[in-house]
């Protein structure tokens, strides 16, 4: 058996954390073989509730699962962490602008960034999920001196596997046949799933797809504006689905990309595709053999997609100057 490698996950009480726990101890994301840590992060107020998902959790008896830490504290919360999974933050309460919601979770990402430096293993993993989640990783990372910036995650891949479903509605596939599809720029709703490189059992989306006006509208915009579809029609954000996307997320940056493919997350941009170096940016990605990650170079971006990841880009740079204070120079 394997040596327990140890996964701390903040928000663990939450919705999302919920739906995640169960699976990380399951041994569904990293393994049937490799027994898991859970370090359960949470603030104080939601200790209790913890507390309940723990019990939980040990009357699961999962034969991988090891050592179960509940802590509102981040030195012991991210001690020895392999990968950190930062779903925790505060949501957006009626009358609070985008910038207040970036400075109340930018404060939480800079303590977390530099409890993650101080405490976690030489080989820890970031993947942030609690929104906005590209400028929380960017506060994370920039705050958490000595950790390599490609160790740095926000996710996209929710945007990603809604875009497939969508495609493969609208050709009648199953989403498993769409491949190569590249969420670009914010998780936001300035986001740009592109088509135009999408392929749907190895052709172009755009052969497959002859609706090209569906495409360039009513699609985009049913991906960017689906968070906010399914808070209307369920009464709460997204939680099931957004585990499964960064269960996902993890396992293809553990396991080689398949030949020809990519992925989406947001990684620290080293200027690829004219993205300024340092944001975090989704675009393609893939995992090579030797487990290191890569911007897959070299696709094509028409003036169409040009422009969407632009204004997505200028979104996020509005975003990192509204934190410029949290981010130490
Ligand atoms: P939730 O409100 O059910 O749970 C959030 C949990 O975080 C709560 O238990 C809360 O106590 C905890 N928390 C707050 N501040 C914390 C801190 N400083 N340290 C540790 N824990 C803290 O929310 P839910 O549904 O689980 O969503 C979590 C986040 O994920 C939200 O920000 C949401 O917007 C985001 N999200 C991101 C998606 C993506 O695609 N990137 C998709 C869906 C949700």
């Amino acid at each position: 058996m394997k040596e327990p490698i140890t996964i701390s996950i903040t928000g663990a009480a939450g919705h999302i954390g919920y739906a995640l726990l169960f699976r990380i101890a399951s041994g569904s994301v990293f393994g049937a073989d490799q027994p898991v840590n859970l370090r359960l992060i949470e603030i104080e107020p939601a200790l209790p509730a913890l507390h309940g998902v723990v019990m939980e959790l040990d009357d699961c008896a999962f034969p991988l699962l090891r050592e179960v830490v509940a802590t509102a504290d981040l030195d012991e919360g991210f001690a020895g962490a392999n990968w950190a999974l930062l779903v925790g933050s505060v949501p957006r309460k009626a009358g609070m602008e985008r910038s207040d919601l970036l400075g109340i979770n930018g404060r939480i990402f800079t303590g977390q960034g530099q409890a993650i430096a101080k405490n976690a293993a030489k080989n820890i993993r970031v993947l942030v999920v609690g929104n906005p989640c590209n400028t929380n990783a960017l506060i994370a990372k920039n705050n958490a001196a000595g950790v390599p910036s490609d160790r740095f995650f926000a996710m996209t891949r929710l945007d990603e596997n809604r875009a497939k479903s969508q495609l493969a509605f609208k050709a009648g596939v199953h989403a498993s046949d769409v491949t190569n599809l590249c969420i670009w720029g914010n998780h936001s709703s300035t986001q740009y799933p592109d088509f135009t490189n999408a392929k749907i059992n190895g052709k172009p989306a755009t052969d497959v797809i002859s609706d090209h006006d569906w495409l360039k509208g009513e699609f985009i915009s049913t991906v960017q504006q689906r968070g906010a579809a399914i808070i209307k029609a369920r009464g709460a954000s997204s939680a099931a689905s957004a585990a499964n996307a960064a269960i996902d997320t993890v396992k293809s940056l553990i396991q080689p990309t398949a030949d020809g493919d990519w992925f989406s997350v947001a990684v620290c941009s080293d200027g690829s595709y004219g993205i300024e170096k340092g944001l975090i940016a989704s675009m393609p990605i893939r995992t090579k053999s030797d487990g290191s990650w890569e911007v897959v170079q070299g696709v094509p971006v028409d003036d169409f997609s040009r422009e969407k990841i632009d204004a997505s880009v200028a979104e996020l740079i509005e975003e990192r100057d509204a934190v410029k204070d949290l981010i130490p120079s």
